[in-house]
This record gives structure tokens, sequence and C-alpha cells, in this order.
């Protein structure tokens, strides 16, 4: 049935209605985004003003918003930011509302060993996967990272990581036959960087999975194609031995945290180690005197024409400029951004400042379950390369670094000149 036209009345009057709908709408809007957020900020503002952070040295600003941290770690440049507050502000700086930096030996040792402050709840709790089921690195309860760390220790024991050699020494020769190729006509330019990184992977892929992961170096071949020899067991059936195969609920270590564990040490087993290794060449490099001394002892330990292969047991003890030459590039150019946060269970005092509960606290680094790994491989990479090599710095290049996961050079690559010794 046609509808009788609706008179000027009508249609002004549900112009009205939707009118008065569309601010009722708005109305809402505004009154849930006041209730919601606006207020709540304005009380979180205010209560900022009153925290005793506020006393603690540092710009107002980091005080009152995480805006300028937040900004410094999406820029990979969080390692300056505490740096270079603790520089300008002395030993304890705000770097955001309820985030702290120590840099006082008594203090750090207050915080680290005698009173072991927890691990951060705010910072640790972002690097798990699953928020009920931690890794040994995102665990911050003491007692489940204990249990944890029972569970995997043995992984990570000298003699177990030792039993690992031959198949880091597999990796490396590969690595060193690319070199050899590519150098054949006298000297080659190489991105050094992507060499380091790609055997760091592959070693790492090759001691907890038995197999590569077909990185490539040239041609898209795989960087350990020829690594063949699986480990009798490696770190990831270690694992899953250690772990309830029933996955039962209660059970502290199933399945999905061996699987989680493993990406933990893919990421941090690959990429600190590399970045050691490259930072230590590049170190090196710049300091050609301190080359030639690190030359004299390589070859007092291994002289020309010695084809015995590397050995950690043999050299390792010894060789005692080397292992200093890697120490002082890992305290010049640290993995880590800042020592590794704490957090305090009840209002505390740091050199005399208030700080309140549930503060997190910045003092100084933990110590890393796979640093007899990473001293290994450190050592049969770096030496079988300079056995064999030399390499020749090529100024000009970019040497910044940014923090991923890591401290990593800001560049996607880094050449050096490599000739055969
Ligand atoms: C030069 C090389 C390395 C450096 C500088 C390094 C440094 C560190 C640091 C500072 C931590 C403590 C992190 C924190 O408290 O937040 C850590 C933890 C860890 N690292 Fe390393 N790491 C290296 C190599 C490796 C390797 C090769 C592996 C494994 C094969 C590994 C596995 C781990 C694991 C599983 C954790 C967590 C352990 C725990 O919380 O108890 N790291 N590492």
């Amino acid at each position: 049935m046609p509808q009788p036209p609706r008179s000027p009345t009508d249609s002004g009057s549900m112009q009205d209605k939707s009118a008065s709908t569309r601010d009722g709408c708005t109305n809402i809007i505004w009154t849930l985004l006041l209730v919601g957020y606006v207020i709540p900020k304005i009380f979180l503002y205010i209560q900022r003003l009153f925290s005793p952070i506020l006393r603690i040295p540092g710009p107002w600003v980091h005080k009152l918003t995480f805006l300028p941290l937040k900004v410094a770690i999406a820029k990979g440049e969080s390692h300056y930011f505490t740096v270079n507050l603790h520089k300008q502000y002395g030993p304890i700086v705000a770097l955001s509302p309820t985030m702290i930096s120590v840099a006082d030996a008594g203090e750090i040792k207050r915080i680290n060993q005698i009173e072991d402050w927890p691990r951060s709840e705010a910072v640790y709790g972002n690097f798990r996967q699953d928020p009920q089921r931690p890794t040994l690195l995102a665990f911050t309860d003491k007692k489940a990272y204990s249990q944890r760390q029972r569970l995997v220790s043995s992984m990570f024991g000298l003699r177990y990581v030792r039993s690992m050699q031959p198949l880091m020494l597999n990796c490396i020769s590969v690595l060193m036959e690319e070199l050899e190729t590519r150098r054949r006509s006298g000297t080659a330019t190489v991105d050094m960087q992507h060499m380091i990184q790609s055997l760091a992977a592959d070693i790492i892929g090759v001691t907890t999975f038995g197999q590569t992961f077909d990185l490539t170096v040239t041609k898209r071949r795989a960087l350990i194609a020829n690594c063949k020899e699986p480990p009798r067991e490696d770190l990831l059936q270690k694992m899953v031995e250690a772990a309830d195969q029933d996955n039962h609920p209660g059970s502290t270590f199933r399945s999905s945290d061996v699987q989680d564990e493993v990406v933990v040490l893919l990421i941090a087993g690959s990429e600190a180690t590399a970045n050691a290794e490259l930072f230590t060449l590049i170190n090196l490099l710049r300091n050609m005197q301190k080359l030639a001394t690190l030359y004299e002892e390589i070859d007092r330990r291994y002289p020309k024409g010695d084809d015995r292969q590397t050995d950690c047991d043999y050299s390792m003890p010894g060789m005692t400029y080397l292992q200093a030459c890697i120490d002082e590039t890992m305290r010049l150019v640290p993995g880590q951004a800042t020592g590794s946060p704490r957090e305090s269970l009840k209002d505390e005092t740091l050199l005399g400042y208030s700080v309140p509960k549930g503060t997190t606290v910045f003092p100084t680094t933990r110590v890393c379950i796979g640093k007899h790994f990473a001293a290994q491989e450190m050592h049969l990479s770096l030496m079988s390369l300079l056995r064999k090599f030399r390499f020749k710095y090529i100024p000009g290049q970019d040497e910044s670094t940014v923090f991923r996961i890591a401290q990593q050079m800001r560049g996607s690559r880094y050449m050096m000149k490599v000739s055969l010794r």
C-alpha cells in the first residue's frame, strides 16, 4: 500500500529525534571516555606527583610518563638511555614512573645477593608466550625458577658442553671452507656479520635440534649443509626426557614448556654469542697492536703448520690474552642493555632515597646459564678463524649499535677484508 506523503512537520520531528539520539550517543561516549580513561589518568598523574620516585634524580618527564623509556626501547637505544642518565644525574636515576636504575656497588650487592630481590614482574611478565607458564628466563617466582633451573642445568654443565665440541667444529669448518673459497684469488671482502650470525645460528640448530636451519651464505646454500652428523643426544632430546611426557595439568615441566624453552635457547643462544664474537673481532681490527699480540699467543699454542683441530681443553686454560680480549669486549659492548631488573617487595630506601613497594629496579647483570656453551663456541670460532685468516679493518662503516634481543650492530652488514695468513 502506498505510504501517505510525510508532512514537513513529520520529517522535522524525525530529524530532531535522530539528532537527539546522536547527541545521546555522543554523550555516552564522552562519559565513558571520561570515566574509563580521562579521570583514571588524571588520578594516576596526581598519584605520580606525590610518589617518592619524584624525589629520585632524573628528568621530571620520566617520573610522570613511560613515553621517553618506551621511545628509547622502540628505537633500540635503551642501552644509551640508562647510561646517559647515570652520567648526568649520578648513581640513582628515575627511568619511568615505576622504574629506577641503580649503579652503586653496595646497593647492587644488597639487591642481588644479600636480600636477593625477586625479578620484576613488570618486565619479565612481557617475556612469556603463556602468562601462566614462564620459561627459565621469565620466571619471577623464586621457587618455581629453582625447580626449572634444576631440571635444565645439567644440559649446560661443562662436561655436556664439551661433548658438543665436535659438532661446533663441524659447523666452523664449513664456514672456513666458505671463506677459503671466497679468498681464492687473494683477498676477499666479506660480510663477516652475516657469516658469524649464520654460524652461531647453525651451531645452536645442530646442538639443540640435531640439524641445520638451512641458513644461507651464498646462493642460498645452507652454511652447514655439510654438517650431516647429528649429535647422539641434542639439547631438545635432553629436555624432552626431563619433561613430563604425559602432560599432567599439575606438572611443572610439560611438552609445551619444552617448546617455549627451546625458542628461548634459539634466540638467547645465538644472538648474544654471535654479537660478542663479531665485536671482539672488530675491536681487534681497530687495535692492530693487540691483534699482533693475540696472533703471537695463538702461534705459541698452535704453531703454524700444526694441523691439529682447535680444542678447548688444550687451549682455553692457557690462552689468557684471547679470553681477556673477549671479556674486555663484553665489558665495553655488553649483551644486555641494563642489569636484570628486580622488584621491591616493600617500601625501601636506596642511597638515601625512598623507593615505593612494587618499583622495578635495574641493578646489574644476572648470570647466564649458557656461559660454558658461549665461552666454548667463542673460543673455537675465533681461534679457528684467526689461526687461518688475516682480517683487515674497512673504515667508514656504521659501527653504532642498537639493542634488540641483545646489543647488535645497527647496520645489517659489516664488511672485512679476508686473506690467508
Ligand atoms: C656471549 C654470549 C652470551 C651472553 C652475553 C649471555 C648473557 C645472558 C644474560 C645477561 C642472561 C640473564 C638475562 C636476564 O637476567 O634477564 C642470560 C640468560 C640466559 N641465557 Fe645467556 N648469554 C650468552 C649466551 C647464551 C647461550 C649460548 C645460551 C644457550 C645455549 C644461553 C642461554 C641463556 C638462557 C636459557 C638464559 C636464561 C637463564 C636464567 O634465567 O637462569 N645464553 N644470558
